[in-house]
């Protein structure tokens, strides 16, 4: 029994929180003198099981797991939202801990930013859609502090959560266009058992929201299944119409898109990967999901 307990001790005393980037070069030179693999995994904090989804695929697939949290501001175009970002540290740190975390790495705004970052990315058309026509600069920001963060930690894999489906088609676009020498990897969302995908924001909905919230996903569930009998613009007026029907709920944009370009497509031979994209209000809190047609 006295070693079971010396164990978990042990187990969960590995885990360093680390604030100062050279502390973090310092621990990373140790992993990779010890010939580790290294992965990633980028957070903004006020984790949940979609975090500790990635997190855990990070752990199974490295040597080593290294989470930032950093709650990054140029990626807000929107001061009320980065104000009202919930911040959890504890609760984030034990969770961490206890899937196996090596490293949380949480720097502070003046670490991460000791100069205002100017640098201007261009994506093309992939962020001119969907978010980043309803978030100006919000890619831009996320570009800056996801190629800060991978410079810095230069791991062999990075963990994305597919929820964010153009941020990942950002960053992947990013790393082939900075060159990188690391791999992108997708995780699936992860979502509550009422269908609601899960979000940090969905912490800021009352049980009421909640359930109008988990609405959305068994909408664009249905609408896969009329897809076939349909064109993408009758699903995308299905979807809009039936979401707006939902009390609390307003859609800010739905769009049936090729999942490689993510421009909207007008027949469903268009492509052989066809996702849907959408951003919902609830109340004041703006919520997003996808599904995948093909
Ligand atoms: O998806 C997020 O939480 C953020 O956009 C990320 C990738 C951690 C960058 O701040």
């Amino acid at each position: 029994m006295a070693n079971i307990l010396l164990l978990c001790s042990l187990k969960y005393k590995r885990m360093k929180i680390i604030q100062s980037v050279s502390g973090l070069a310092d621990a990373l030179q140790v992993f990779r003198g010890e010939g580790r693999t290294i992965g990633f995994v980028p957070t903004m904090g006020a984790l949940h099981e979609g975090h500790a989804a990635l997190v855990k695929q990070c752990v199974s697939e490295n040597d080593r797991c290294v989470v930032s949290i950093f709650v990054n501001p140029t990626q807000f175009n929107n001061a009320d939202d980065l104000h009202h970002y919930p911040r959890t540290p504890e609760q984030d740190q034990a969770l961490l801990e206890s899937i196996g975390a090596d490293i949380v790495f949480a720097p502070t705004v003046e670490e991460m930013y000791p100069e205002p970052d100017r640098r201007v990315f261009h994506f093309g058309l992939l962020d001119t859609v969907m978010e980043g026509q309803y978030r100006p600069g919000h890619f831009n920001g996320v570009a800056q502090v996801v190629s800060k963060l991978l410079t810095i930690v230069e791991p062999d894999r990075a963990y994305f959560g597919e929820k964010d489906f153009q941020q990942l088609a950002i960053v992947r676009e990013m790393v082939q266009q900075l060159q990188l020498p690391v791999e992108i990897v997708g995780v699936p969302i992860v979502r509550e058992a009422s269908g609601l995908a899960l979000s940090s924001r969905n912490q800021r909905l009352s049980e009421e929201q909640k359930k109008s919230a988990a609405e959305i996903y068994r909408i664009l569930r249905e609408s896969t299944l009329l897809a076939g009998e349909s064109t993408p613009q009758h699903i995308t007026d299905f979807v809009i119409g039936e979401i707006n029907k939902v009390p609390g709920l307003l859609v800010e944009y739905f769009e049936i898109v090729d999942g490689h370009s993510l421009q909207l497509i007008s027949s469903w031979q268009h492509s052989g990967y066809i996702v849907g994209c959408i951003a919902v209000y609830c109340g004041d809190v703006r919520l997003i999901d996808n599904i995948r047609y093909k």
